[in-house]
């Protein structure tokens, strides 16, 4: 694990835009993993400027996304279909046929959990992989008490994450699906690198979970140890939990990766 602490959101958004350009520049049919939530919003304005202004090219880039509400189709407007047609398929030259979504109205969402798992296998695997935080711990929906080496599926929601979720549903935890479709924790340390992005203090306490903690699956997020290539970008704000700054200071100013990313947003 490697970690980059940024002096507020903004760069460390600035951060993850960065890497996920590099990695569409590098291989052009890049198969990204892509996360939804308020931390991407701002990460995927700044591809989509990318792309207007500099040309980042989409159009031979496949994405699956980490998961979906069960229950809602694509044209819903709280579905992460719908999140992700708003803020990037949109407004990028990605082809539609190449942006995957789970489908949250399949008749048969067990059905669809296994088409899902199999069209990332015949994709080539996932590049790279964007994941956002819970503030219960979880990465995409993989809730506490997932099994470490889960696969796409079905699960029911925790409390915790229909009350962070009710915002997007006129502020009532009751109105957010009870179940959804996501890739399970073992399908996402298959990809070959991760981005983990977490900014602000609400997820200061599960972040230091997430990186120092032992690797539990009461922490989805701490399965993220056990993955070979993975980034996590935070802000001073979701550091503050973490106790152990002088080696995570020392990694940042010492691993070439890491000084060359800093240095390419800083100017
Ligand atoms: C949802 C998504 C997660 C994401 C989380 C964080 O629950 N399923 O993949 O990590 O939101 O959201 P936010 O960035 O809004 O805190």
């Amino acid at each position: 694990m490697k970690l980059v602490i940024c002096p507020d959101a903004a760069a460390a958004r600035a951060v993850a835009a960065r890497v996920i350009a590099r990695q569409i520049r590098r291989k052009p049919s890049s198969v990204l993993g892509l996360a939804t939530g308020r931390t991407m919003e701002a990460i995927y304005q700044l591809l989509v400027r990318e792309h207007a202004e500099l040309g980042l090219d989409f159009s031979e880039v496949t994405t699956f996304n980490l998961d979906e509400y069960v229950g809602l189709p694509g044209s819903h407007e709280q579905s992460y279909r719908h999140y992700m047609r708003a803020h990037l398929f949109d407004r990028v030259n990605i082809r539609s046929e190449h942006a995957h979504v789970p489908d949250g109205a399949a008749a048969n969402p067990d059905v669809e959990a296994l088409a899902y798992e199999a069209a990332i296998v015949s994709s080539g695997g996932i590049d790279l992989q964007l994941l956002g935080l819970g503030e219960n711990g979880h990465i995409g929906f993989n809730e506490p008490l997932s099994a470490l080496r889960s696969r796409t599926r079905a699960v029911t929601l925790d409390r915790a994450t229909r009350e962070q979720n009710a915002g997007m549903f006129g502020g009532d935890p009751d109105c957010v699906p009870a179940r959804a479709l996501t890739m399970g924790t073992g399908t996402i340390l298959d990809a070959r690198e991760t981005l983990m992005v977490v900014t602000g203090a609400a997820k200061a306490d599960i972040l230091a979970r997430v990186v120092e903690g032992p690797v539990s699956a009461f922490v989805p997020g701490s399965a993220l140890q056990l993955h070979e290539r993975c980034l996590v970008v935070l802000d001073e704000a979701a550091a503050s939990g973490l106790t152990q700054r002088d080696v995570i200071a020392w990694q940042m100013s010492h691993d070439p990766e890491l000084t060359a990313l800093l240095e390419a947003v800083q100017g």
